[in-house]
């Protein structure tokens, strides 16, 4: 594999978290989860600052490369090139596979409309959307819509959200506020605050039932 791209097989308690990008989780550290939207750090930044207590890793796409900085991601960050770079014959690994073995948990940050309709409908086109086609569905996979109002009101999102949370998916649903694009109205991220208390929730209840 490529170097800084080590990916450890050998640890049985991941979890992953995407937000166009992905987390994973892991085991309980020193860091307050309530440490969060602080001063000019992105939601990608506060979520990661929040989360990494667990260990982490973020998947992003390559569009969601315009969001924020790579170099403000203080955990391994995979996009695309990851996959191929790492596979160049039978007895290479595969990284999505990898990475959905690797991780107890996924979280979608923000799902946008294009990746939600991707996921509704089965398509696996990048390595986001792989490793959400091979996720094992008994492992919890939480996703965060975000996208225009109008979008978010299109008849088609409730069919797609719908479709999501039959697979066992949970949602986190969208808020209303003004919207980057000058918008006001539903479709905005979650609070990050509202996104971390649902994974430490959802990494509790799970836990348990996995010990029962
Ligand atoms: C400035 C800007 C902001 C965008 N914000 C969103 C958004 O919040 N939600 C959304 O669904 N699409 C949004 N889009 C459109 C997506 O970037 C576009 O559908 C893209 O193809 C998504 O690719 P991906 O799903 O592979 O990341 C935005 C586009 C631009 C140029």
């Amino acid at each position: 594999m490529p170097s800084g791209h080590q990916f450890r097989e050998d640890q049985s308690k991941a979890s992953c978290i995407l937000a166009r990008a992905y987390i994973n989780h892991l085991t309980p550290g020193g860091r307050s989860l309530h440490r969060h939207e602080q001063d000019g750090e992105s939601n990608m930044e506060s979520l990661l600052s929040a989360l990494l207590q667990l260990e982490v890793a973020v998947v992003t796409t390559e569009r969601a490369k315009h969001f924020y900085s790579p170099q403000d991601i203080p955990v391994t960050l995979y996009s695309d090139a990851d996959e191929w770079e790492m596979w160049k014959c039978r007895s290479d690994p595969v990284l999505h596979i990898d990475l959905r073995r690797w991780a107890d948990l996924m979280l979608v940050a923000p799902l946008d409309a294009n990746t939600l309709g991707k996921v509704a409908s089965g398509i696996c086109d990048n390595l986001l959307t792989c490793i959400i086609r091979a996720w094992d569905c008994h492992k919890p996979l939480l996703f965060c819509p975000a996208m225009n109002t109008v979008m978010w009101e299109h008849p088609i999102t409730a069919q797609q959200v719908g479709q999501l949370k039959a697979f066992g998916y949970v949602e986190i649903p969208c808020v209303a506020k003004k919207l980057v694009c000058g918008d006001q109205g539903l479709g905005a991220m979650a609070e990050v605050g509202t996104i971390v208390d649902k994974v430490k929730e959802v990494l509790f209840w799970h836990g348990d039932s996995q010990e029962s």
